[in-house]
């Protein structure tokens, strides 16, 4: 017997064992007055019938699509930066703000100050309110801590959330996220203690799946990151860049010479970029909100689909450049801003997000078989869900079988 059936649901969904290239990626599946049953954490049933369950929930003929999967954030952080808004009202620039001492190391400063607990409260608000908003798996980046305990004090939290929150959370290692100041003149020597110390104590601790650094101008550069990449390969993480987010400095070159996962912002971007993405068949995860609220270009997504790309759609959610998790809003810029349609942007927030963040094989489609991480929206089809903005449309989220909003 079934656990739950959800019945009369307008069900939106990609489907499929592999992420979708190109125009494939708008090839969804939308039925009416489906049924959709689960046992044990898993879909088990998707029809017409209505087999016997211990208990039934009416969707009411509302829209029902996987649970998001948001493949970019940096979750755990101490503090907020509010005062940079007046900083970029008066005109200053982001990686100005940083190159001042301020922006992600303000941050860092915060972040240390911070003890585990409150971190770990933090953070599972956080995750909390992306579940109320329909996220149901998210990867959370380290990179505030830009020192050793500090790191793995981050990667901490998010290995006790993994253990006791509901979300779904996979776990990055993002030591090479700005130059701390003490290594300020000497970057190659923080270079060295991120290859040495620090990727070696994720790993033997076994506290990320994945290695992503910040390849920026005043950041790290090509030779800086390739260092740190190769170390993070060998000792068994995957790969991830944040590449071409303000300047193209080739982080899209390299993450095609290191087997990277993952190219992630890409804003910056030629066309060799997307040809390299899709020789590669690195997946590129576009950021619109961060665009936004850098008033930056937007990423070049309709050329990458054009050329037969993969892309996926995240919050970059942190409290400088995008500080906001709710995807809902990235996916109505991504089709006002990246000219996307709806069922393109449904797949680059289930599907191919979660093949960016190792899930695809269990997350990110209402298949037999894959995790029941479902939401129901207050909305009656998928147009509706892009349409609408600034309001929570999720209006029942079902994690691993349970309804838990
Ligand atoms: O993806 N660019 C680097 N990291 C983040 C911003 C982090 C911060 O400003 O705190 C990003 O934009
Ligand atoms: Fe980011």
């Amino acid at each position: 017997m079934l656990d739950l059936l959800i019945k009369n649901a307008h069900l939106a969904t990609p489907k499929g064992n592999s992420p979708k290239r190109g125009a494939m990626i708008g090839q969804i599946s939308i039925e009416k007055d489906i049924n959709i049953g689960i046992a044990d954490g898993k879909i088990a049933y998707i029809g017409h019938d209505a087999p016997e369950a211990a208990k039934v929930h009416d969707a009411e003929g509302h829209l029902v699509t996987p649970g998001l999967v948001d493949s970019h954030t940096h979750l755990v952080f101490g503090g907020f930066r509010q005062h940079e808004l007046a900083l970029k009202l008066d005109g200053a620039d982001y990686l100005e703000i940083l190159a001042a001492g301020g922006g992600i190391l303000s941050t860092v400063n915060a972040t240390r100050a911070a003890d585990f607990d409150e971190l770990y409260a933090k953070a599972g608000a956080f995750l909390d309110d992306m579940l109320a908003h329909g996220t149901t798996t998210v990867e959370a980046k380290s990179g505030y801590g830009l020192e050793t305990e500090t790191e793995l004090k981050q990667l901490k939290v998010v290995a006790k959330l993994q253990q006791e929150h509901p979300m779904d959370v996979v776990s990055t290692f993002m030591g090479a996220h700005a130059i701390p100041q003490k290594y300020k003149q000497n970057p190659d020597d923080y270079v060295n203690l991120v290859v040495d110390e620090m990727i070696p104590a994720v790993a033997q601790q076994n506290l990320a799946e994945y290695c992503d650094i910040f390849c920026e101008k005043g950041v790290f550069d090509i030779a800086q990151s390739r260092k740190i990449l190769k170390a993070a390969k060998s000792a068994g993480l995957g790969i991830k860049i944040h590449a071409n987010e303000i300047n193209n400095l080739g982080g899209a070159m390299l993450a095609a010479e290191v087997g990277a996962t993952s190219a992630e912002h890409m804003i910056a971007s030629d066309q060799s970029d997307i040809e390299a993405l899709v020789k590669f068949g690195i997946i590129a995860i576009l950021l619109p909100t961060t665009s936004f609220y850098l008033g930056k270009p937007f990423a070049p997504a309709r050329q990458m689909l054009d050329r037969g790309a993969m892309i996926a759609i995240a919050s970059d959610f942190n409290p400088g450049s995008s500080p906001n998790f709710n995807l809902q809003l990235s996916m109505t810029l991504a089709c006002l801003k990246y000219g996307l349609k709806p069922a393109e942007v449904l797949t680059a927030v289930t599907l191919n997000a979660a093949w960016a963040i190792g899930r695809g094989a269990t997350k990110g489609t209402i298949e037999e078989g894959k995790d029941a991480d479902i939401v129901i929206w207050n909305c009656p089809d998928l147009d509706y869900l892009f349409y609408r903005f600034g309001n929570n449309q999720a209006k029942t989220v079902i994690k691993n079988g349970e309804i838990i909003i």
